[in-house]
């Protein structure tokens, strides 16, 4: 993991953005570095609007002094640039390490296109060495549990869940929501897995990005590659 790697993917994906655009601004360690290359091209005359994708990316835009909306008043956006925890074959993702997951998958998805951005560590041959966050609403949560393990039982994957925090002070997201995240491993069908996790309805989102980034800008040692699906 190098932050200079991230800095770098951060300021490829910041050279894509053009004036008029309406952005979706993600979240997590390589997001900021986003955040502040974009702030300096505002600062220079680029004229933009971003839609946060969480209270933390708010707070930095904010200080930026990136012009915010939401997606409320804007309906769709242009571009997302947004961090991941995997990026595996397809573009397919994991996200949510830092939380961020429901909102990240939601400004993704009112997108026409996602940029992931990364560096070297976070691309893999399968998904699963890092735990996969479900975001899961506090009311049943036991019984939300038992219905993943079920899951991922029937799936022939480890059904090991933790809950991010722990039992006396769970972590909260934005949403006032849950995160287990869960030890896999390996997840040989990503799309097979998330269709039954968000066909239980104690199931608010999952950290797996299916379909949703079209390019990934990923930083190594001397240079910047960028995947295309
Ligand atoms: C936030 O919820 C996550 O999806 C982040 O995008 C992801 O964890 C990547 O974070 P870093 O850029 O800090 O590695």
């Amino acid at each position: 993991m190098s932050a200079t790697q991230k800095q770098k993917a951060a300021e490829r994906a910041a050279d894509d953005v053009s004036s008029g655009m309406k952005l979706g601004i993600g979240t997590g360690s390589t997001a900021e570095f986003f955040v502040k290359a974009l702030g300096q091209k505002v600062r220079d005359g680029l004229d933009v609007v971003g839609v946060p994708t969480s209270e933390r990316t708010r707070e930095l835009a904010e200080q930026e002094g990136i012009r915010l909306s939401t997606l409320d008043a804007l309906g769709t956006l242009d571009l997302t640039v947004d961090g991941a925890d995997e990026i595996g074959p397809e573009l397919a993702l994991i996200k949510g390490g830092g939380g961020a997951l429901l909102r990240e998958k939601i400004v993704a998805a009112a997108s026409d296109r996602m940029i992931v951005i990364a560096d070297e560590s976070k691309t893999v041959d399968v998904l699963g060495q890092f735990p996969l966050p479900i975001e899961v609403n506090p009311f049943g949560l036991g019984a939300t549990r038992v219905a993943i393990e079920a899951v991922l039982k029937g799936m022939v994957l480890p059904a090991q869940l933790e809950l991010r925090g722990g039992d006396d002070h769970p972590f909260v997201t934005d949403g006032g929501h849950y995160i287990l995240d869960a030890h896999l491993q390996a997840i040989p069908d990503p799309s097979g897995l998330a269709e039954k996790l968000v066909a239980i309805p104690g199931v608010v989102e999952h950290g797996l990005f299916i379909s949703l980034a079209s390019k990934a800008y990923v930083a190594t040692a001397d240079s910047v590659i960028t995947l295309e699906k």
